[in-house]
């Protein structure tokens, strides 16, 4: 099959030029046979005329016309025109054939013409033409893509390159070509970056890399970079198909995001701890109570493998779960006798307080939800909605345990420090009927085999 587009004859502009009239007319007539649009001129001077008003592809020139010769309009056309010259020779007196080649001539025939040589030598004229016209946008689009485009050979030649490849080499055409890879990039980089990439192109794969490029400004570039294998005989892979994708921008912008990203997540940060000590200054006696439940909450989640995402969330939730004891009365939070039972009940107001602090904050985690249900237990004993079992997140179930285990081994205003193991008894003793059993089981791990302790 033709690789490039053939025109279809009507499309075909020809244009002979001979002062001899019926040479013109039979050859014009031949032309309009095959189906060609054909015109006719006397002399050079009237062929350019034509051309000055319409593109020509083709004209069939005669050499001695009066005005202007077939040689004369040969060389002006060959300066301003995109056309072929087929040359009719008759008296070659003053010029060789190779004279006449040489003026970019595309074909010649003697005189007498044979109508059916003609013929055949214009449609390799116009066979020639069309590849070159196929060859020509290629070559445009290849050399105005902003990819970097290159034809390497399996001994690491460059065959072909774009321009877009050159510019960023600060080198011409003819200084890439024909070069080694590594005399372009240098040895280290074809060593460390680039020989296995071209190596496993040249088995038949296509690889697909990042790769940064040291620049002259003090960012280096970075390159999206896809190798294509590709075979010159259908048969066997002969070359590697580099194409390359400057994608800096998007790594810069990538880069702004996660510095924002950071900084948004530090003032996030700063935020909770604001809260935290907000409510810790009302309530001095569970001063880094939310701190360490939060420790012991992320070693937990830590342990039981969770996403590093919501282990961020875990510590934040840890961190402010008792906020909500801001709307508590700092008298029943500091009370050094046992709690009544109308105390408690305010006590208990603690989580609902504290979910309608955070609930409209766009936390990226559900902290509003751990604070609401740090107090709910798996049997639907706990408070305030007696949620049950799977229904209450993991996150809030792994912080009902770092919370009580923190409490109970801690001292309250109204009662000394029972310690860490009677902790440790209270929460295997209600494993699984109020506390999670995996989560049990990890905290008992952290406390036995991994010596975890508060600080
Ligand atoms: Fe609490």
């Amino acid at each position: 099959m033709d690789s490039y587009k053939k025109l279809p004859p009507e499309q075909i502009h020809i244009l002979v030029a001979d002062d001899d009239k019926s040479i013109r007319e039979t050859l014009q007539e031949a032309m309009q046979h095959v189906g060609y649009r054909c015109s006719i001129a006397s002399n050079g001077r009237e062929a350019l005329t034509i051309l000055e008003r319409e593109p020509v592809d083709v004209i069939i020139t005669d050499i001695m016309m009066p005005h202007l010769d077939g040689i004369e309009l040969t060389k002006i056309v060959k300066k301003k025109y995109d056309t072929d010259i087929i040359m009719m020779t008759g008296f070659v007196k003053e010029y060789t054939y190779s004279e006449i080649i040489d003026l970019g001539v595309s074909d010649f025939l003697e005189k007498p013409v044979s109508i059916k040589e003609l013929i055949i030598r214009l449609k390799r004229v116009l066979r020639e033409r069309a590849i070159l016209s196929e060859q020509k946008k290629f070559e445009f689009i290849v050399n105005t893509a902003k990819e970097l485009i290159a034809l390497v050979a399996k001994d690491y030649t460059y065959e072909v390159v774009n321009t877009a490849y050159c510019q960023i080499q600060k080198k011409s055409k003819e200084e890439v070509i024909g070069q080694k890879i590594f005399n372009i990039w240098g040895e280290d980089i074809f060593k460390e970056s680039l020989k296995k990439h071209f190596d496993l192109c040249f088995t038949g794969t296509e690889v697909h890399d990042e790769q940064s490029i040291p620049s002259s400004s003090r960012e280096p570039r970075y390159f999206n970079v896809a190798y294509y294998p590709y075979s010159s005989d259908g048969k066997s892979i002969s070359h590697a198909i580099v194409v390359s994708h400057d994608i800096s921008e998007r790594k810069r912008a990538e880069e702004q995001l996660r510095l924002t990203m950071d900084h948004l997540r530090n003032a996030m940060e700063a935020i909770i701890q604001t809260l935290a000590l907000t409510v810790e200054a009302r309530d001095p006696y569970t001063a880094g109570h939310q701190k360490r439940v939060a420790d012991l909450a992320v070693a937990i989640a830590q342990h039981m493998h969770l996403a590093e995402d919501q282990i961020n969330g875990i510590a934040m939730g840890g961190a402010i779960h008792d906020i909500g004891k801001i709307a508590i009365p700092a008298e029943i939070l500091s009370k050094p006798t046992k709690l009544t039972e109308v105390e408690f009940s305010l006590i208990k107001v603690h989580t609902q307080a504290g979910y309608d602090i955070l609930k409209d904050i766009n936390f990226p985690w559900p902290i509003a939800r751990m604070v609401f249900e740090h107090h709910e237990r798996m049997d639907g004993s706990g408070y305030p909605n007696g949620i049950i079992g799977n229904n209450i997140l993991i996150d809030s179930k792994i912080l009902a345990v770092a919370d009580v285990v923190e409490a109970i081994s801690s001292h309250r205003p109204y009662r000394p420090a029972l310690g860490i193991d009677a902790a440790l008894e209270m929460i295997s003793s209600k494993s699984g009927a109020c506390y999670d059993v995996d989560v049990v089981k990890t905290c008992l791990m952290l406390f036995n085999e991994k010596k975890f302790r508060f600080t």
